[in-house]
């Protein structure tokens, strides 16, 4: 099994979840765009009908658009049934770090609105401690951006504000910029969390703390369900 049919088969199981009139969020990533072809797919075979999906990002709301998922937002649709996404590293907690796409901002709005989180993942993401593998993005607003950068690296980051192919910063939906962030191994998330919550000019981070309900992963030997423990 290659990376990408792992990846496929994580995203097609979690879709299995998706029962007809749901509203359901879109993530976005390579893995999470299995399961946007995987809902087209049945919905044009009517094997599905009478869903909505809730996009995390304007790439995936084209996307979408272009494969004919019906689409709506948060604001008609406040409470999503379950949201498929991706995710860049997951711990045993399932506690998970996001945002290598840059969409981690809509991700998290998305996910807060939804009943169930489902990760899909195939297995090179899941990790014993995070920052083991990925680094934390941070959005931040471009004024006075190497401020922000200074403050990162005072909390221990190699920070580094995200650039395109052109070497200019990377603008995300809400015109922002990235700095991401490598930590190492994070031994306290939430203290990390709150610490960057708490600086004015960062928008958002990538750390996902107890949103996640399921992880798919995909793996050689087939696809591995893990469950959140009930809170
Ligand atoms: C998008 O902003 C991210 O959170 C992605 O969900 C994450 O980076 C995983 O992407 P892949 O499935 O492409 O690895």
């Amino acid at each position: 099994m290659t990376e990408q049919e792992r990846k496929r088969a994580a995203a097609e199981a979690a879709v299995e979840l998706v029962s007809p009139g749901m509203v359901v969020g879109l993530g976005h990533g390579s893995t999470a765009r299995y399961a946007l072809v995987k809902i087209a797919e049945l919905l044009h075979a009517r094997k599905l009908k009478n869903i909505v999906g809730i996009p995390c990002s304007a790439q995936v709301a084209r996307e979408a658009g272009e494969l004919g998922i019906p689409l709506g937002d948060l604001n008609d649709f406040p409470q999503v049934d379950l949201t498929i996404d991706g995710a860049d590293e997951v711990d045993p907690q399932l506690n998970v770090i996001k945002g290598g796409g840059g969409a981690f901002l809509r991700e998290k709005i998305v996910a807060q609105a939804s009943r169930r989180e489902i990760i899909v993942v195939d297995e090179r993401k899941l990790s014993r401690v995070l920052g083991n593998h990925a680094p934390v993005p941070v959005e931040i607003v471009p004024f006075a951006w190497k401020a922000q950068v200074r403050f990162l690296e005072g909390l221990g980051a190699r920070a580094e504000l995200r650039r395109d192919r052109s070497g200019s910063p990377w603008v995300t939906d809400q015109g922002n910029w990235i700095v991401d962030c490598w930590f190492g191994p994070i031994n306290d998330p939430r203290g990390l969390a709150r610490a960057l919550e708490g600086r004015a000019g960062v928008v958002e981070h990538g750390l996902f703390l107890g949103l996640a309900t399921e992880v798919f992963v995909g793996t050689a030997q087939g696809v591995r369900l893990i469950e959140a423990p009930a809170k």
